[in-house]
């Protein structure tokens, strides 16, 4: 933190946070952001620099979808697709660590990954039969299309799908289904610090660059096959 905004409090020059931007601005590819102090969290001492730039969109989209819209309790099944990826790879963990029981999915090269993550058992989309899956209680979707789809039979009844990509076509009326955005929430984020102190929980990166080699790396990760998140690293270095 390198300047404070006049009245802010809970927060001095020179400490280590981490946070989400909201989505109103522009400016979080950028060596430096304004972002308000609610928004914020300590960084944790465990944590570098990388995995503190990976946590907290991928933390937060994951606790909101499966804790605060799904509901997910222990011992409940939840289908998580797209479970290599950056907010797949926290879901997973975080479901594993509330004691439910986890069904992953993606691509065959993320197997080894979301089953060491804690995954109970991981379906290749491309390969194994989602219709197979029947009674679990949750379904996040960080896929949408024909995975989407092919969800619903997966479900018993009163289940629920929450999307972070499209929004649900209620195709049975005894299903919640939701599409939401995740919001910045320093409390959400001070509580999920708590546990990278004392937990296995970390965010999974699978490539880190120059900031100005951006978009080279993103055309890569879309691309397909580069787990978790990319991370891009400022030249100059932080102030303070
Ligand atoms: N609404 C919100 O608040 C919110 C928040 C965060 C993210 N998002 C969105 O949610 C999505 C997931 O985010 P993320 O950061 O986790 O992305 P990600 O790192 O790209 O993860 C997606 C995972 O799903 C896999 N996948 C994608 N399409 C597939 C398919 N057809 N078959 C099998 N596997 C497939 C990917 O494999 P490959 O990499 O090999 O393709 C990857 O492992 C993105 O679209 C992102 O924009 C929304």
């Amino acid at each position: 933190m390198v300047a404070l905004g006049y009245g802010t409090t809970g927060f001095a020059v020179g400490d280590e946070v981490f946070g989400l931007t909201d989505w109103y601005r522009d400016g979080s590819l950028a060596e430096f952001v304004a972002v308000e102090a609610r928004n914020l969290a300590t960084k944790p001492g465990s944590l570098s620099h990388v995995d503190a730039a990976a946590f907290p969109m991928t933390a937060l989209t994951a606790w909101q979808a499966l804790f605060v819209h799904a509901e997910l309790k222990a011992g409940q099944t939840v289908v998580v697709h797209g479970a290599g990826g950056g907010v797949g790879t926290l879901a997973v963990q975080l479901a594993v660590s509330a004691g439910a029981r986890v069904i992953g999915t993606g691509r065959a090269e993320a197997r080894d990954l979301v089953l060491h993550l804690g995954a109970e058992q991981y379906l290749d989309l491309a390969d194994d039969a989602l219709d197979q899956v029947k009674g679990v209680d949750v379904v996040f979707d960080l896929i949408g299309g024909d995975v989407l789809h092919r969800s619903w039979p997966m479900l018993r009844p009163g289940g629920s799908i929450v999307s972070i990509v499209e929004a649900p076509n209620a195709e049975r009326a005894d299903v919640n289904c939701l599409l939401f955005v995740v919001e910045p929430n320093g409390e959400q984020l001070t509580e999920l610090a708590r546990r990278i102190d004392t937990e296995p929980l970390r965010p999974v990166v699978g490539n880190v660059g120059a900031l100005s080699d951006g978009p080279r790396l993103w055309a890569k990760k879309i691309a397909g096959g580069i787990p978790g998140k990319v991370v891009l690293t400022p030249s100059s270095p932080a102030v303070g």
